[in-house]
């Protein structure tokens, strides 16, 4: 039997070069599979009919958007997963969701290997195959640009030649990935690290130097996860995608940061996640009052090591598994609503509230109605610099003779 390989699959140059370019070389029938992520665009159907104009002998097509919402959005945001404390992990989270269909339509379909577009030099390559490796450990990994040799002038003039359904000549000198959480743009005059981005670059965000009217907007939350927006019930994907729009409008999200591959190479990357930023500033801000302290302190580190297993693509790790568990368990009482102005590049909560909330006004008070004996703090300062104290004493002590 003639062996299959899937191809993930975006309906773009590179990959629709692949299809044919994995048959030639390998001799393997190659299935198409595209995922939904809510990257906008073309619909899965006109992907799904280029894919078999480009020789594909199958075609999976799946609108993961919610999917991609419900499990991997908004865990990161209970994390409040920010790698290196800027980027959001947009794509890294889209990578294993579209492992999880490239695996099932593997089953579908008889594969054997899985193929994917990306270069030797990124993280997303290594985010696909441990993913691969994780679910479907019998698989094999391809990836034509790293393995075939396939650059992108010979994709050019192998699309030219072959008459594939595809535009070559429309020149875009930069790398995109986007999908629902955020869009990140690299390559390019962005390589220089004092260029600043040019205006062209973004697309999910309005410029934040000449904003239109502050916006308000108010965010309810249950146990971490937003359920309202100025009272208008929500799925998490439609809370994300009301938030691009309204906190794009206002230049919100945009994130431009030299971070650190896991291949070891830094590198650029302009990021815009208007709606991701503010919810994630908003989830902050809740669990702020309702997050007792020693927990809060503690979840702001595993949320650090949260982001970097993602990021390093060690989605389905034990490790992370087990973060997921405890960041789950301090979500139960994160519910109330947050309000926020968005306005000129930035998302500023002004106000919070919660029928769980930590937040308790007669102890915090400085009017009357203070319930809190300030006579015993006094006691508590003297014990608690005791250790410290004893030490400094020491040092004296040592110094001196
Ligand atoms: N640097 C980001 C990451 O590793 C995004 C990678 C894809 N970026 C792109 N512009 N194609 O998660």
């Amino acid at each position: 039997m003639t062996e299959r390989i899937v191809l993930a699959y975006s309906g773009g140059l590179d990959t629709s070069v692949a299809i044919g370019w994995i048959g030639e070389a390998t001799g393997a029938e190659v299935i198409a599979v595209a995922v939904d992520v809510g990257q906008g665009g073309e619909s899965l159907e006109t992907i799904r009919q280029r894919a078999l104009g480009c020789g594909a002998v199958e075609a999976y097509v799946a609108d993961a958007s919610d999917e991609f919402a419900d499990e991997y959005c908004m865990p990161t945001l209970k994390a409040n997963g920010l790698y290196q404390g800027h980027y959001p992990l947009v794509s890294a989270i889209s990578r294993p969701v579209i492992v999880k269909h490239l695996v099932k339509a593997a089953r579908e379909f008889g594969a054997t290997t899985v193929a994917h577009g990306c270069t030797g030099k990124g993280n997303d390559q290594v985010r696909f195959e441990v993913g691969i490796q994780t679910l479907g450990p019998d698989l094999k990994c391809i990836a034509p640009v790293r393995d075939l040799a396939l650059t992108r002038d010979k994709a050019i003039a192998f699309a030219e030649e072959k008459g594939l359904p595809i535009e070559t000549t429309k020149k875009n000198p930069y790398s995109i990935d986007q999908n629902v959480w955020g869009r990140a743009v690299e390559t390019g005059y962005l390589e220089d690290i004092w260029n600043a981005p040019t205006k062209d670059i973004y697309d999910y965000t309005a410029t934040p130097e000449f904003p239109p009217a502050p916006d308000e907007v108010t965010i309810s939350f249950e146990a971490g996860v937003p359920v309202a927006i100025d009272g208008v019930k929500v799925t998490p994907l439609q809370a994300i995608k009301e938030l691009n729009r309204r906190a794009g409008a206002q230049g919100v999200g945009r994130i431009d940061v030299v971070e650190d591959r896991l291949v070891g190479i830094k590198s650029r990357e302009i990021y815009e996640a208007p709606g991701a930023m503010a919810l994630i500033t908003a989830h902050k801000h809740l669990e702020d009052i309702t997050v007792e302290r020693e927990q809060a302190r503690f979840k702001a580190t595993v949320g650090q090591r949260w982001a970097e297993l993602v990021y390093d693509g060690q989605w389905f790790s034990p490790l992370k598994r087990s973060l997921d568990a405890f960041i789950e368990d301090t979500q139960k009482y994160v519910s109330g609503d947050i309000r926020m102005t968005l306005h000129g590049g930035q998302a500023i909560v002004n106000g919070r509230r919660s029928d769980t909330s930590l937040y308790d006004f007669s102890l915090a008070t400085y009017d009357t109605g203070d319930t809190f004996d300030q006579s015993q703090a006094k006691g508590f300062i003297e014990l608690w610099g005791m250790s410290a104290k004893v030490a400094s004493g020491r040092d004296i002590r040592v110094a001196g003779q």
